[in-house]
């Protein structure tokens, strides 16, 4: 399971965004080709290029980055590895948190921050509209409602297609809904961290794509001989594939974008999208808590 060898993310199924816009489940997410504390230039370019040329080869075709993730590099270099973004490659990015330092992310949602956010956005992924753009987070020191109405205008005048938020409850999710189509929600999850559960049973019956980010915080159960451990062993997986296709198979919205700066990374995670767990195994991950 973990050789390299024909891998295609496309075995993890599809979805439509918004009900339109077509990705493969299985993404990446592009904040880990930037430097230590997400900040400045990754440690290899090189590579982290390779990494990104290699990602539609692998099958994938759904790519999430910000503009704080370096901040710009992430973005950066995703132009410069994939512009014009053919066959059907959609890349989704967040604003609406400023840096000011390693692993340092103020939120700053003034509306016109985040037009500012939007327009350089769009300058550096090199596109005249952005295919998915995300309220990082929303910034309690600004009034909700008129991030989403900047959402909304961002939308009207055509600069983003869909649009989407970020570590957000069901009511926060309902509030935005009164002012903008929401069309997906990229929250915290992993088997390890459930907290978001209510959220994932929402965007499942609301039909709007959940993106779990921190997907691979195996935690405690990929160590030796603990029990995801002990299933990618028997099923000749690694415990990262093991915990991809977890969530893969929780629930039909929900759209993983496991984050590495390594060609060798990212072919592994992405040979997760042939890996079926049995019932039973899929009850016993179900069933752990750390
Ligand atoms: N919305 C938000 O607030 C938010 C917050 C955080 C992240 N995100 C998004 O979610 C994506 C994923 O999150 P994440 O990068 O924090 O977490 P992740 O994908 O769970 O884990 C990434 C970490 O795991 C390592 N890794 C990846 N594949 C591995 C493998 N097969 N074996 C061993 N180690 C492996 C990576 O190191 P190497 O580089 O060495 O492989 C990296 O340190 C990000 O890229 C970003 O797009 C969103």
């Amino acid at each position: 399971m973990t050789q390299t060898n024909e891998i295609d993310a496309r075995r993890s199924g599809t979805f439509r965004i918004g009900g339109e816009l077509e990705v493969v489940r299985l993404g990446f997410g592009a904040m880990r080709i930037t430097g230590d504390g997400i900040w400045g230039d990754p440690r290899d370019p090189e590579e982290a290029l390779r990494v990104l040329k290699r990602v539609p080869e692998l099958g994938v075709n759904f790519i999430d980055t910000a503009d704080s993730y370096g901040p710009y590099v992430s973005e950066d270099l995703i132009a410069r590895a994939l512009a014009p973004y053919e066959g059907g490659l959609v890349i989704a990015t967040k604003g609406g948190l400023t840096r000011t330092g390693p692993n340092v992310w103020p939120p700053v949602g003034r509306p016109e921050y985040l037009r500012q956010c939007v327009e350089m956005s769009l300058r550096r992924l090199k596109v005249d509209r952005i295919d998915l753009w995300q309220l990082h987070r929303i910034d309690p020191k600004v009034p909700a409602d008129e991030q989403f109405g900047a959402m909304k205008e961002f939308q009207d005048e055509g600069k983003v297609r869909f649009l989407g938020l970020s570590e957000v409850g069901v009511p926060e999710i309902e509030a935005a809904r009164r002012i903008i189509d929401v069309v997906t929600v990229q929250n915290l999850y992993n088997l390890t961290d459930r907290r978001h559960e209510d959220v994932v049973s929402y965007c499942e019956r609301e039909g709007i794509g959940f993106i779990p980010w921190f997907p691979l915080a195996t935690g405690n159960l990929a160590r030796e001989g603990g029990p995801l451990d002990e299933i990618a062993r028997r099923l000749g997986a690694s415990p990262s594939q093991v915990a991809l296709a977890w969530l893969l198979r929780r629930s039909p919205v929900m759209l993983p974008i496991p984050g590495t700066g390594r060609v060798k990374h990212l072919e592994e995670n992405t040979a997760a999208a042939s890996l079926d767990l049995g019932d039973e195994d899929y009850r016993t991950l179900d069933g752990l808590t750390v």
